[in-house]
């Protein structure tokens, strides 16, 4: 699915419930060595604090690094320090749940805007274009998006983000086939994470997912599923693919209105 022996970068992570944490996991599962990045320095030591079942052994063998998408010099130097790579995901997004999110659409808060849609859209531009002189050989670049085509209660200005990063990856999409760099997406399901935790009313969310997935869903197994999607856009196996948004969300997203009692599990 990757190519074994390569090294790819995986930005987000946060704690062992991350999504990125999935994705790292896939990638060395099937040979890749893995870098993650961080924030920045307090998150590293809060994701290795959290962690108290973890010995120094285990702490050593991940490779972590940080990063603020934010800040361009940093993106720009953490590529410039990591060498060739096979490709990058791009694991980022954040709104202020108190202006951005939430039972009300309507905001006044245009700075919480701005930096939600330039730490969850805009990013992927500036991780593509300090990640692709390192694929020299041709790679992949993946974010993680959810349901931009729906208007979803309390997902608000997030859901515009997201729709924002789709067109970001139609962009990059074009812009990066020449360099044999391809761009795409996974649109997840709703998974149990410290980020969707902090939606509120993100819980409904697993309760709307029992009735309009015609798969069984499950918010905490199926982190594993996602992750092994981003994997595959990342890897050989998706050579001729770029532009697109892999929906891997147990079909949710073709149904029409909600599945009958029969036609659920
Ligand atoms: N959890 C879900 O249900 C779900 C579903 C679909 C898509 N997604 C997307 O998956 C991605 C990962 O989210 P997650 O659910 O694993 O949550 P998470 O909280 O574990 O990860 C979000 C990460 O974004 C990082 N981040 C925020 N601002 C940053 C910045 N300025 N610079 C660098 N990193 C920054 C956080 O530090 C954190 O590591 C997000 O794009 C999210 O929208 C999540």
């Amino acid at each position: 699915m990757i190519e074994k022996g390569k090294t790819y970068v995986v930005m987000g992570l946060l704690d062992c419930d991350s999504i990125a944490y999935a994705i790292g996991q896939a990638v060395e599962a099937w040979g890749g060595k893995v870098i993650y990045t961080v924030q920045n320095e307090r998150m590293k030591k809060i994701f290795f604090d959290r962690n108290k079942k973890w010995d120094q052994a285990d702490k050593d063998r991940l490779e972590v690094r940080y990063c603020d998408v934010t800040q361009e010099a940093e993106v720009q130097a953490l590529f410039e320090g990591i060498g060739p790579i096979g490709g990058v995901t791009h694991s980022i997004a954040f709104a202020n749940p108190k202006t951005c999110l939430g039972p009300e659409f309507h905001t006044d808060a245009i700075e919480d805007l701005k930096n939600g849609f330039h730490i969850s859209a805009v990013s992927l531009a500036t991780v593509a274009r300090y990640a692709q002189p390192q694929m020299a050989d041709g790679g992949g670049v993946v974010t993680l998006s959810f349901a931009s085509q729906l208007a979803f209660a309390y997902y608000n200005w997030m859901g515009v983000n997201k729709a924002a990063l789709e067109a970001t990856v139609r962009g990059l999409a074009r812009r990066h086939g020449k360099d044999n760099v391809r761009v795409n997406a996974v649109s997840a399901g709703p998974l149990s994470t410290k980020a969707a935790g902090a939606i509120p009313g993100f819980e409904t969310l697993g309760e709307t997912w029992s009735q309009i997935s015609p798969l069984p869903w499950d918010p905490e197994a199926d982190k594993a599923q996602v992750a092994q999607a981003a994997a595959f856009l990342m890897g050989p196996y998706a050579q001729k693919i770029s532009g697109q948004v892999l929906y891997v969300d147990g079909g949710a997203s073709v149904i029409g209105g909600t599945l009958l009692p029969h036609e659920r599990a």
